[in-house]
């Protein structure tokens, strides 16, 4: 019992260093963002699509209730994109159906994720997490061709 108990106590001691000394964050490159300030603060104060080599480019995108800035994209077939995205309210999500790209959109946080698209078509861009009464309207498009 005393074992048991001990167990117990060390990791109740473990979560709160964790959360209160070492900050406990979701995945993140630990790039802080001022929900309020989030339209003055690069790389979202020039929210959309830049190129940033052959292939490869980086989606700057803004998650708010109920949508994302921008809210459609295009690139060519083959394109290596890295989204990258923070919120100005509350949690959403960020889900392309049929690829590996699902992460959560914090505010506070900058979250990114990358993904080559290989085949031509447009795909959503899906919010799954519930942030409010218009969640199910929250979505954006990649037009890939
Ligand atoms: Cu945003 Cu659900």
């Amino acid at each position: 019992l005393m074992f048991g108990g001990g167990i117990i106590i060390a990791f109740i001691v473990a979560l709160f260093v964790n959360a209160f000394a070492m900050g406990m964050t979701p995945p993140s490159d630990l790039q802080r963002v001022d929900p309020k300030k989030v339209e003055q603060t690069a790389p979202f104060d020039k929210p959309g699509l830049k190129q940033v080599g052959p292939n490869e480019y980086e989606a700057v995108m803004v998650s708010f209730a109920f949508g994302y800035n921008p809210n459609q994209i295009e690139v060519p077939v083959g394109s290596k994109v890295t989204f990258i995205s923070t919120s100005k309210d509350v949690v959403h999500g960020f889900q392309i159906p049929g690829t590996n790209v699902n992460m959560m959109v914090v505010p506070g946080h900058v979250n990114k994720v990358t993904h080559t698209f290989d085949k031509p078509g447009e795909y959503l861009i899906l919010c799954n997490e519930y942030c409010g009464a218009a969640h199910h309207m929250m979505m954006a498009k990649v037009i890939v061709k």
